[in-house]
C-alpha cells in the first residue's frame, strides 16, 4: 500500500501520467473517492502518460470512452449511475472489468467490486485507488496493487 499526497491538480495529473507511462495490457485502475476528488483528473493524466492526445472528460452519458491513439488502448469507465455489479453486467461492461484489451480506468469502482479483496483473473493487475479530500487543493491518494 502506498500513499501520495497531492497539493494541486497538476500533481495529481502528474502521478497519473507516470502510471500511464508504466501501464501494461490488462491493467485495471479502479478509483474511489467523493465527487470532485480528482478521479477524472487522474484518468486524464494516465491518458497523457499513454501518449493519448484527446482531452479526457468523464464518460457521463456513455459509461465508457475509448481512446485508441496511444501506446495502448485506454478504456475510461464511470460507474456512478449504476448501483450494483448486476447493473454493470447488464450494461455490457463486464469484459472491460475482467480482462481489458488494454488499460481500463474505472471511476466509482465500488459499484463493481463489493467484496474485498478483489481476485483479478490471471494476467490482470488491479490497482485500487482511494482519493480523499484533505483540503481545498490537497488530496491523499492511497493505492494498492493486486494480481499481476
Ligand atoms: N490536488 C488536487 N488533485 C486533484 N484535483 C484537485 C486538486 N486540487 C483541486 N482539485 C480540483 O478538484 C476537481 C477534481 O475534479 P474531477 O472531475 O477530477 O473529480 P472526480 O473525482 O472525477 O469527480 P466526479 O465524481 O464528479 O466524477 C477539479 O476541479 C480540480 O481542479
Ligand atoms: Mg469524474
Amino acid at each position: 500500500m502506498a500513499t501520495f499526497i497531492s497539493h494541486s491538480p497538476a500533481e495529481t495529473a502528474a502521478l497519473g501520467e507516470s502510471w500511464g507511462r508504466q501501464a501494461c495490457p490488462g491493467w485495471i485502475i479502479g478509483l474511489s473517492g467523493d465527487l470532485g476528488a480528482g478521479k477524472t483528473l487522474l484518468a486524464a493524466g494516465i491518458a497523457r502518460g499513454l501518449g493519448i492526445a484527446a482531452r479526457v472528460q468523464s464518460p457521463t452519458f456513455t459509461l465508457v470512452n475509448e481512446y485508441l491513439d496511444g501506446r495502448l488502448p485506454l478504456f475510461h469507465l464511470d460507474l456512478y449511475r449504476l448501483t450494483s455489479p448486476h447493473d454493470v453486467v447488464t450494461a455490457g461492461l463486464e469484459t472491460y472489468l475482467n480482462r481489458p484489451p488494454g488499460v481500463a480506468v474505472v471511476e466509482w469502482i465500488e459499484r463493481w467490486i463489493e467484496n474485498w479483496p478483489p481476485a483479478p483473473p490471471h494476467g490482470v493487475r488491479f490497482r485500487r485507488v482511494e482519493i480523499k479530500l484533505s483540503g481545498e487543493n490537497d488530496r491523499e491518494l492511497v493505492y494498492e496493487d493486486f494480481g499481476g
